[in-house]
């Protein structure tokens, strides 16, 4: 039997950058995020004895990029002994392009897979899994406002707050669709290795979180602009002092962050955040999306702007 399952990608306002073990894939920082509701993964997995190999096909084309790590993925849910397993993926927006699509992809496939192979896994148990594949897949396992926290022998993560309680807006602007040209994970380990800031941004994270938390709690805007702003600039200053340097911005990027400086000052609620890749994610009151997606729209260089609520974690759908 086929088995399909839905996550939807999460963005970071306190960013997971650096890792505490590589093996184990644990994070070195806590973060935190939002889930969306709008961009969505569907992955669907059927176990069969009859398949030589594992196949993944992604948006109707084979995917052989992925397939290793969906393989390993697998094998974490379902054993090393399992039947190999077709895996049929399909996403609606953009793939390894900084619009955290493997956060999704990992958080259904595991959904999918764990009940494929017949077992009934706790959802902090499935976040552990599709965090050893991507480590910000396990944030995609909760809705709504989510902490991935470093302090742990093992992943763990935790929803503080559901979707409804603090309805956000994100408007995504795309400058650039193409695959990033440095993954997160190897871009993570040059500026552990030779970013002179990473320690200084390990030391401050605690502090971070502790106030972007509390700004969620209290559904204080300013503060949650003022904390993630900070957070994410200090994390692409970690990146940009690496050797080699690591530089996910274009042009139209930085023109995006200056369309934000100026609704800000035209007093829109809004803030912005980049993650490994050159899209601007704007985060703003549902009052002032309109406005902030139009002038994004307008933007030059910026290809395409998407918009999306705050939504739900990974969750089965009707079996095929
Ligand atoms: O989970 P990964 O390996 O794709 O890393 C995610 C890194 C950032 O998106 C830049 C930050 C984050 O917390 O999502």
């Amino acid at each position: 039997m086929r088995t399909e399952a839905q996550a939807q990608p999460n963005i970071a306002l306190i960013k997971y950058w650096g890792k505490r073990d590589v093996e184990l894939n644990l994070p070195a920082v806590s973060s935190l995020s939002v889930t969306l509701d709008s961009l969505w993964t569907k992955m669907s997995v059927e176990f069969s004895a009859e398949l030589p190999a594992d196949e993944l096909v992604v948006n109707t084309a084979v995917g052989g990029d992925m397939l290793p790590r969906v393989s390993e993925c697998l094998d974490l849910v379902a054993g090393t002994e399992r039947p190999r397993a077709s895996v049929i993926s399909e996403c609606n927006f953009p793939i390894a392009a900084g619009l955290a699509s493997s956060a999704s992809a990992f958080a259904a496939l595991v959904v999918a897979a764990s009940r494929a192979a017949g077992f009934e896994k706790d959802r902090l148990s499935l976040a552990r899994m599709a965090g050893a594949a991507s480590g910000s897949a396990a944030r995609s396992l909760f809705g709504g406002f989510v902490e991935l926290l470093a302090n742990e022998e093992k992943i763990d993560v935790r929803s503080i707050a559901d979707a409804e309680a603090w309805p956000l807006t994100v408007v995504i602007a795309v400058t650039a669709a193409g695959a990033k040209p440095v993954s997160s994970g190897e871009a993570m380990i040059r500026s552990a290795e030779s970013s002179p800031f990473y320690s200084r941004w390990v030391g401050q994270q605690a502090m971070d979180i502790a106030t972007a938390r509390d700004a969620v709690l209290d559904k204080d805007f300013g503060k949650l602009a003022a904390v993630s702003e900070h957070n994410c600039l200090k994390m692409h200053s970690v990146m940009w002092a690496s050797r080699p340097p690591i530089v996910y911005w274009n042009s139209a990027t930085l023109a995006c962050m200056e369309v934000v400086r100026q609704l800000q000052s035209d007093g829109h609620a809004v803030f912005f955040t980049i993650d490994a890749g050159p899209q601007l994610k704007a985060v703003c009151l549902p009052d002032a999306a309109d406005v902030v997606r139009s002038a994004l729209d307008d933007c030059s260089g910026v290809e395409r702007t998407m918009v999306s609520g705050l939504g739900a974690g990974a969750r089965l759908l009707e079996s095929k």
